[in-house]
């Protein structure tokens, strides 16, 4: 399994970095996760708008949010009653429910196109610092998007106006595994243009 140590490069923890699917219960300090977020905060930001919000779930808050992680995936059933998917839907749950770290990201949504743009993806260099910064103290991370993150219910949990967005939802903790993954070698995506 890639491990990191206190004297791992920077490019090292970039390259090593893996979204970890399976996470140890074990809890992460409290500590961390803020020293992490104090860094996060360090990415590029045009106009310093300081687009983000983290939302860090924690006991009724996480179960919560595996209730609605769950109910929105019964919406997207055909037949959500059936017996048949009944331990999928719990699996859903309980999979948030055991993570030790959720941290929803939000980002501002601003009324000019171009600011709005370009506070996503500040919001999501803060994210990845967040992860980058995880791997570098052994921690596994998980960013996940998709529709839940525009369904009502989960916007509700986290009382939120409606000029923000939720970015994604890192899921966080001590990695049981890590996966291989694979690139392509940046030459065969990089052009020199003289
Ligand atoms: C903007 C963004 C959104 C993502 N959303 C999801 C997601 O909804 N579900 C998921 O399983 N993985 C999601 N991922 C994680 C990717 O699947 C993962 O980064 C990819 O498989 C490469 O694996 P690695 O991060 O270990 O290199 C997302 C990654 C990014 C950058």
């Amino acid at each position: 399994m890639a491990t990191v140590s206190p004297s791992t490069s920077v490019l090292d923890v970039i390259r090593s970095r893996r979204s970890v699917p399976r996470l140890k219960p074990d809890p992460v300090p409290r500590e961390l996760i803020a020293q992490l977020l104090d860094a996060a905060v360090w990415a590029p930001n045009h106009r310093l708008t300081e687009p983000w919000k983290f939302f860090v779930l924690a006991g009724q808050s996480k179960r919560r949010f595996a209730e609605i992680r769950r109910d929105f995936r019964r919406t997207q059933l055909p037949n959500p009653d059936a017996a048949e998917v009944q331990a999928a839907l719990e699996k859903v749950y309980r999979d948030a429910a055991e993570t030790p770290v959720i941290i929803a990201v939000t980002s501002h949504v601003a009324d000019d196109p171009e600011q709005r743009e370009e506070d996503f993806w500040a919001t999501y260099g803060a994210a990845y610092a967040f992860m980058l910064g995880a791997w570098s103290h052994g921690l596994g991370t998980y960013f996940r998007t998709g529709a839940l993150r525009d369904y009502p219910p989960f916007r509700q949990l986290l009382g939120l106006p409606p000029d923000h967005r939720i970015i994604g939802v890192i899921y966080a903790g001590y990695p049981v595994e890590v996966p291989q993954r694979r690139r392509t070698p940046a030459a065969e995506k990089t052009v020199w243009l003289e």
